[in-house]
């Protein structure tokens, strides 16, 4: 692979999320979040880590945008904390949370690296919560009420702005299996939280470009193709059920305006929760769909609906998630030819692999730079064939707080050893550098070299 091959404007970036970053959990004025509540609970976090400290990115992020200027990123993903900026959820702006972002896109800017800033990666307000949290409409409310500050504040110098990242995840991790904070364990309170996610974007949508005309607003869902285990129609039915309830469930809202029907048939999603106009909200057009994608699903006909095969020959990461890149080709194929989305960022794509530091004092990590190379040829394969992919985000730019499993999951181009929390550039750090510079005639300067 040679980033040659791809549009010389296309961009190199990598992503990454305030909680599992910042740390600085209790400064400035910042309020709780429901993953400071949840990873405070015992037993729901691995070895009761939390994001108390985390990589200290809100102290270290000059050095660490110098580092990103190494490798010589383009753009860089990160979001914004929405309890920095409303520590009550809403009303009272706390203007010392917002300077933080403030200086962090100055630094970005400084260095020539475009800044994706995403609104909510998670951590909803504690006191939001309280009140009822994403099952109820006044948190959707609440968001855009956040959303129009920070775009009101950054939108001189943001460009790219993402709504939500996941909502899957947040409605079913987080509220009906509750291995994500909040923590609940209610499907009707999962179908809810989807709505308002899905709703608190639309109105969103508008609410940024008032804020900062100009804006590319997009929305990050994490989508995986779900492949039949065999021929027989039981097989493709069960694939069919798993694509609709992670895949088309937000895709159709989105790009058509409708609850996909055998999902609704299926009593899947509880309907009453649904307004008028809500589905027109939702399907304000958008500038770019963010795909974060990691794995596919090979599904089959069990006893009680879909039944997830695992094939034990297959590689897979330290997640227990497939290697299989050809998945990440077919999803954006499909996704262009059913949706036809004006453009598409991978906003996410990376593997956890045991990274351990040798004593030559380097992380030697082959199989991360396997992972991504072949990803990223899926990836240019799908262009070739239609998919308008933009962009190009690895998952993640440090090792960090992967939720449930606390630190012991290493996403990062570069390694963090936590009790010193020096920064280490692995071996796929350098080789992306190598991959990024590779790209003839960008006018980019070449990265500074840091010591
Ligand atoms: C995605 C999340 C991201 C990270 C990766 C591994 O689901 O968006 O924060 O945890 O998985």
């Amino acid at each position: 692979m040679n980033a040659n091959s791809l549009p010389a404007d296309f961009l190199w970036g990598a992503a990454t999320a305030a909680y599992q970053i910042e740390g600085a959990a209790r400064e400035d004025g910042r309020g709780e979040s429901v993953w400071d509540r949840f990873s405070a609970t015992p037993g729901k976090v691995r070895g009761g880590d939390t994001g108390d400290v985390a990589c200290d990115f809100y102290h270290r992020y000059r050095d660490d945008v110098r580092l990103m200027r190494e490798l010589g990123l383009d753009a860089f993903r990160f979001s914004i904390a929405w309890p920095r900026v409303f520590p009550e959820g809403r009303g009272k702006v706390n203007t010392a949370g917002l300077d933080f972002y403030d200086r962090l896109v100055d630094a970005l800017l400084e260095q020539q690296i475009e800044p994706f800033a995403t609104l909510f990666h998670w951590d909803t307000p504690q006191v939001l919560e309280d009140a009822g949290g994403w099952p109820v409409r006044s948190t959707a409310e609440a968001f855009v009420e956040y959303a129009e500050t920070v775009a009101t504040r950054l939108g001189d110098r943001v460009r790219f702005w993402i709504t939500h990242n996941e909502p899957w995840v947040v409605a079913w991790i987080g509220h009906a299996w509750g291995e994500h904070a909040p923590g609940r364990t209610s499907e009707a309170d999962a179908v809810a939280t989807a709505h308002h996610l899905l709703l608190s974007h639309g109105w969103a949508v508008e609410a940024i470009r008032r804020a900062a005309p100009g804006a590319q607003v997009g929305i990050t869902l994490n989508l995986h193709e779900a492949y039949a285990h065999s021929e027989s129609p039981e097989d493709e039915a069960a694939a069919w059920q798993v694509d609709g309830q992670g895949n088309r469930w937000f895709l159709d809202p989105i790009f058509r305006g409708t609850y996909p029907a055998d999902l609704l048939e299926r009593n899947e999603l509880v309907a009453p929760v649904v307004r008028d106009r809500d589905l027109e909200t939702i399907a304000t057009p958008i500038d770019f769909l963010g795909v974060n994608n990691y794995f596919r699903f090979v599904v089959g006909a069990g006893a009680d609906g879909p039944r997830f095969v695992a094939d034990p020959e297959a590689p897979h990461t330290e997640m227990g998630w497939e290697v299989y890149p050809d998945g990440l080709y077919r999803l954006l194929v499909r996704v262009a030819e059913d949706y036809a989305p004006p453009a598409i960022y991978v906003t996410e794509n990376g593997a956890a692999f045991g990274d351990v530091r040798v004593h030559d004092g380097a992380v030697h990590d082959p199989e991360r730079t396997s992972y991504l190379e072949t990803y990223i040829d899926a990836m240019a394969r799908a262009m070739g064939d239609g998919a308008p992919v933009k962009g190009y985000f690895v998952w993640s730019f440090l090792d960090n707080f992967e939720w449930a499993h606390g630190y012991s999951k290493r996403f990062g181009l570069v390694y963090v050893d936590y009790p010193t929390l020096e920064r280490v550039p692995k071996d796929s750090f350098h080789w992306y550098r190598g991959l990024i510079a590779s790209r003839q005639g960008a006018s980019r300067p070449s990265p500074i070299v840091t010591g």
